[in-house]
């Protein structure tokens, strides 16, 4: 209800998926219950668990993850809230949309022209006041005191969001952990850097569309922090671009599990090993679509680069250093102001052989 966007907007972009996708050949689906046992602290435990994450990153950049100790009570609550709010009439939606001040709260495809994606949205921060600091940078843009902005109905909204919030951070450090370990790295090397994150997490509802062969739920693109930890329903419609040939793979929806992707950051602290991975979202005509990630992202301050430990004469870094702050700033930004996102990709980064 209330979501109405001009078809005429909508442009052809891509082609559409090839039917015959061979389900096996499907991003690895990872058991987490090692990390369950009253062992796991002990590395033994769990070095099979931490093989097969190192190369499910490697390979993939992409994975499923079951047992993964977030209560499925907390996903109920925030899936039903969600439906609950975008079912709002588009008045009462706007209440709380995002607007140059504010990157936090409700937008549409229409509200912000951009005709790339067909859904709505609602994004909040995961520990509010941390955006501060990014946006009152001396020189900064003129946004100023972004918080998140929480709509009256359904009036369990709020909790909702911050319960699942906080569940899914956990999930997030674990895996986190798992990511270090399969470096080679102490358990904990990362941790450090989300001391004051950044992380924020989206609602997406992708409606039906009228004409699904010509949008896309969300163009193809990288995820820009260090994780995405995505809650997706059952009906269906992600895609991940193969590593070994660039086709794109459906991720099919295995009940109460979790998407994961390595993002740009961990492509850089990596040097390259563990690369983020192009993927896009498919609508359709009969079925709207929810989803929800989590995209955990360090604190503002913290200078993007490879690990020190990770490298050497034979493998020298392969980006520049940046900060996540002013980049992050510049994504917000951009995407307000419908700019080129291309322009802000990492590869921007890469230091050219
Ligand atoms: C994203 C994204 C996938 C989905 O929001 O970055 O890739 O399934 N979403 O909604
Ligand atoms: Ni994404």
């Amino acid at each position: 209800m209330g979501y109405e966007v001009d078809l005429a907007f909508i442009q052809p972009l891509e082609q559409r998926p090839k039917l015959s996708i061979n389900e096996a050949e499907s991003i690895p689906l990872i058991d987490l219950s090692p990390l369950n046992s009253p062992n796991s602290d002990d590395p033994k435990a769990i070095a099979g668990l931490v093989a097969q994450i190192g190369a499910a990153c490697s390979e993939w950049g992409f994975f499923q993850v079951i047992n993964h100790g977030v209560p499925w009570d907390l996903r109920r609550r925030v899936e039903s809230a969600s439906k609950k709010f975008f079912d709002l009439p588009l008045e009462e939606k706007r209440k709380v949309q995002r607007d140059e001040v504010n990157p936090m709260g409700y937008y549409d495809t229409e509200h912000t022209k951009n005709v790339r994606d067909w859904k709505e949205v609602f994004d909040f921060a995961a520990e509010d006041p941390t955006f501060i600091p990014v946006f009152n940078k001396p020189g900064a843009h003129e946004i100023k005191l972004p918080s998140n902005q929480w709509p009256e109905y359904p009036p369990e909204f709020r909790e909702a969001c911050t319960e699942y919030s906080r569940g899914v951070q956990k999930l997030a450090f674990k895996l986190l952990e798992l990511i270090s370990l399969s470096l080679n790295l102490p358990r904990k090397r990362l941790n450090g850097f989300f001391e004051e994150q950044t992380t924020f997490l989206r609602l997406n509802h992708y409606p039906p569309c009228p004409s699904p062969h010509l949008a896309l739920g969300v163009g193809r693109h990288k995820d820009s922090g260090a994780l995405t930890v995505l809650a997706q329903d059952d009906v269906g419609g992600l895609e991940v671009k193969r590593k070994i040939d660039g086709e794109w793979i459906r991720v099919k929806p295995v009940p109460d599990s979790y998407i994961i992707n390595v993002g740009d950051i961990i492509q850089v602290w990596s040097n390259d090993k563990y690369e983020s991975v192009e993927h896009r979202v498919v609508v359709n005509e009969e079925r709207e679509r929810f989803s929800i990630p989590l995209f955990f992202n360090p604190a503002q301050y913290v200078v993007v680069k490879p690990l020190e430990e990770l490298i050497n004469e034979e493998n020298p870094p392969k980006f520049k250093e940046y900060s996540w702050g002013d980049f992050f700033k510049a994504r917000v930004n951009s995407n307000f102001k419908k700019m080129d996102v291309e322009n802000v990709q990492v590869d921007h980064f890469k230091i050219s052989v």
